[in-house]
């Protein structure tokens, strides 16, 4: 069955970035000029998954607001002549039929995506986290979510993206058990949350984009509480995997994860340095501010 909906969980409290969230959601801060989750959506419209559900939660109506008209605004930017920005602003709230669905209690991600059962249905989709962005690759390799539908074509099970992370990182992901088929592929023999460096069965950690069958609702019906008191996702994958199998995909590029404040900082030059319109200046001044801070460092060492 063709796969042409995602679902976006964005209903966490995003504590990792207090103070600029308490009474906003992290998936709206910008990077560079547009609020993080604007990435995600535009990963998902180029993917061709044109229904999007996002899973909010108390205190990010500005959420809705962004993909949603802004007539006002709209009718300022017409009578201004401001033909390309109106144009913009228009396209955002035209890219795709948006849905939401609130999570009440924050009790966890794989609540959030339970929440998005009877929206679903009876189809496959994709789970994009709302505070991870994976910009396209340069050249012709084909987008992650591409990639990802491919192996769910074949395989007709779910897949799962993963990336090498440091032994530093392992306790921070779910790590996967993975195993080669003959053909080629990588399929989950288990998968473990937040392991400690010599539990962990592999460094391979899931990242933010998973193409699930429509299974993965019961699975996690029946998973209990886990780690931390939430429902974990990576408890209901690994039902999955013994149950109806789970592939996994490595991910070489890079993924962005804007919910930690280093790491936004990061994803803010990254992006940057892609745009046509600011790389120049910016990398710039960028090659002039390293050199000074290097001065700076040698002085103090
Ligand atoms: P995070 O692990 O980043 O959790 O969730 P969080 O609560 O947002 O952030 P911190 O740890 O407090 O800083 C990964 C994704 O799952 C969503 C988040 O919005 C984020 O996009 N999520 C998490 C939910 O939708 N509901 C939850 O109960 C938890």
């Amino acid at each position: 069955m063709a796969v042409r909906k995602a679902v976006i969980p964005a209903a966490g409290l995003g504590t990792r970035f207090l103070p600029a969230t308490k009474s906003q959601p992290k998936e709206m801060l910008p990077v560079v000029d547009r609020p993080g989750i604007q990435y995600v959506v535009e990963e998902a419209v180029r993917a061709g998954l044109d229904d999007i559900l996002v899973i909010t939660s108390r205190g990010k109506a500005t959420l809705e607001d962004h993909f949603d008209r802004s007539l006002a605004l709209e009718h300022h930017l017409e009578k201004m002549g401001k033909t390309e920005l109106l144009q913009e602003v228009r396209n955002i709230a035209e890219m795709a039929d948006f849905h939401y669905v609130r999570q009440k209690e924050p009790l966890g991600f794989g609540h959030a995506v339970l929440i998005a059962k009877a929206h679903v249905g009876d189809e496959p989709f994709v789970v994009m986290v709302g505070d991870e962005i994976v910009p396209d690759p340069r050249g012709d390799e084909p987008p992650l979510v591409d990639r990802m539908t491919e192996i769910y074509e074949k395989q007709d099970a779910s897949v799962i993206a993963v990336q090498e992370v440091a032994a530093a990182d392992i306790p921070s992901y779910g790590v996967i058990d993975p195993e080669e088929t003959s053909d080629g592929f990588l399929k989950l023999r288990g998968m473990v949350e937040k392991p400690a460096v010599e539990d962990a069965p592999s460094n391979l950690a899931s990242r933010g984009r998973y193409l699930f069958t429509p299974a993965i609702f019961d699975a996690i019906e029946r998973t209990s509480e886990g780690v931390g008191g939430e429902i974990q996702l990576t408890d209901a994958i690994r039902l999955l995997a013994e149950e109806e199998g789970v592939y996994a995909y490595v991910h070489e590029g890079p993924i962005l994860d804007v919910g930690k404040k280093l790491d936004y900082l990061k994803a803010t030059v990254e992006l940057a340095l892609r745009r046509d319109d600011l790389s120049e200046p910016f990398r710039e001044w960028l090659l002039q501010r390293a050199e000074t801070l290097s001065d700076e460092h040698s002085l103090r060492s």
